[in-house]
């Protein structure tokens, strides 16, 4: 037990008792470079509630924090507001530490845990929209199913006006900190844009919905706690608008080149594309596979409005971390892209048609033909690819007047 874990007032009677997770360095596929918290809440009242757990190993700190409060044995209720394993994963464990009088979750809450841990918890599902007095404190329970998961729900402390909202509005970033306003601008938004590429942009369409509804739910929030990263209490119309912004996904003026190369000719016809982009007064990102991560470049592409993509052609294929990257992207539905293609080859050069195939599959519009180079691009197939960058911007361009 690591018994020197207190927890930390966040409002009055409202407790963090969460953890920081400041070695993990991927989360399904997500590169976490700056590390993790898993949030937990403790609301202490004539009835104490529980908000969510904390992934497996930090079970003991999350019991030390909550025992510095009140022991543990004198939670009543717990709410788990999403069931993915970094919030769930101790559940049975705690449920055994506390023996709550219920659990509440949503219905879909209930069938996911129950998968999880095989008849394990007795849990009651609660409905959306669901307001209920415990003690001397309200809940209401808002199911926000597939954002990002169908069990997810939000649930709101109207006595303290804190929205728990487990991961939406989140980010990867480990550290003591508790609050929007003790992180520096540049880390919160790119932390928080690069965690809505990665865990919500599939769900963008839901976001949209959501954010047209909140206000109609007269919610007074002062605060919105929720299970990654700081808590937002400065910068919530902040955060609100971010989000709008990037679930509409408007085409913006930042063409993203993605590629691989195997001896050089690849990566010269990307730098060529780029030198196009750029040339026409739009903003280019280059991203050498090599030295970008995929989760990156998820973020990097929320904010573009075009994709151009190369890769040599090896074994009659594209290069495996083209076909890596791209599965991954192709996952987070991204919305209203245009596209290129180019790639060098000796002598099958199938690469550009499997990367048309798979723009096309992800609704990518493609501009320009396919500029290919048999071994090394000479100076008319670098001039190639500088006009497609070129038509991609210009592209983008008329896209932006329209
Ligand atoms: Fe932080 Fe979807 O779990």
């Amino acid at each position: 037990m690591r018994e020197t874990a207190k927890a930390l007032k966040i409002s009055e009677d409202v407790y963090w008792v969460g953890a920081v997770d400041w070695g993990i360095r991927d989360m399904h596929g997500y590169n976490t470079e700056r590390g993790t918290t898993y949030n937990a809440y403790l609301i202490k009242g004539e009835k104490n509630i529980l908000i969510d757990t904390v992934k497996g190993h930090f079970f003991d700190e999350m019991i030390s924090r909550i025992s510095s409060v009140l022991p543990p044995s004198a939670i009543d209720y717990i709410v788990s507001n999403h069931s993915e394993m970094d919030h769930s994963g101790v559940l049975v464990k705690t449920a055994g530490a506390v023996s709550p009088e219920k659990i509440f979750c949503s219905k879909n809450g209930a069938d996911a845990l129950s998968a999880h841990f095989h008849g394990k918890l007795d849990l009651t599902a609660v409905k959306s929209g669901e307001t209920m007095r415990l003690g001397n404190k309200t809940l209401t329970f808002i199911e926000t199913k597939m954002l990002h998961w169908p069990d997810s729900m939000f649930t709101y402390l109207r006595e303290n006006k804190i929205l728990f909202s487990q991961d939406a509005f989140g980010m990867h970033l480990a550290t003591k900190n508790l609050f929007d306003d003790e992180i520096p601008d540049y880390v919160l938004e790119w932390e928080a844009e690069k965690y809505y590429a990665n865990i919500l942009m599939p769900s963008s369409a839901l976001v949209l919905k959501l954010l047209a509804e909140l206000p109609k739910m007269n919610l007074d929030i002062s605060m919105i706690a929720v299970d990654h990263g700081p808590i937002w209490r400065t910068k919530i119309n902040k955060i609100l608008s971010l989000y709008k912004k990037w679930a509409e996904q408007k085409p913006e003026d930042k063409a993203v080149v993605i590629f691989d190369t195997m001896w050089g000719s690849t990566a010269s016809m990307a730098s060529a594309v780029a030198d196009g982009v750029s040339d026409s007064g739009s903003d280019v990102k280059i991203l050498p596979l090599n030295a970008s991560h995929r989760s990156d470049i998820a973020a990097e592409l929320l904010s573009s409005g075009a994709m151009a993509v190369g890769s040599p052609t090896l074994n009659n294929n594209i290069f495996p971390t083209l076909a890596d990257t791209l599965v991954y992207l192709k996952g987070l539905k991204p919305k209203n892209k245009i596209g290129a293609v180019f790639g060098s080859y000796g002598w099958s050069g199938e690469s550009t048609k499997y990367l048309s195939q798979i723009l096309e599959d992800m609704k990518v519009e493609i501009v320009g033909d396919a500029v290919k180079a048999r071994y090394v691009p000479d100076t008319g197939t670098l001039f190639q690819c500088s006009e497609l960058g070129k038509k991609i911007s210009e592209t983008l361009k008329r896209k932006l007047q329209n």
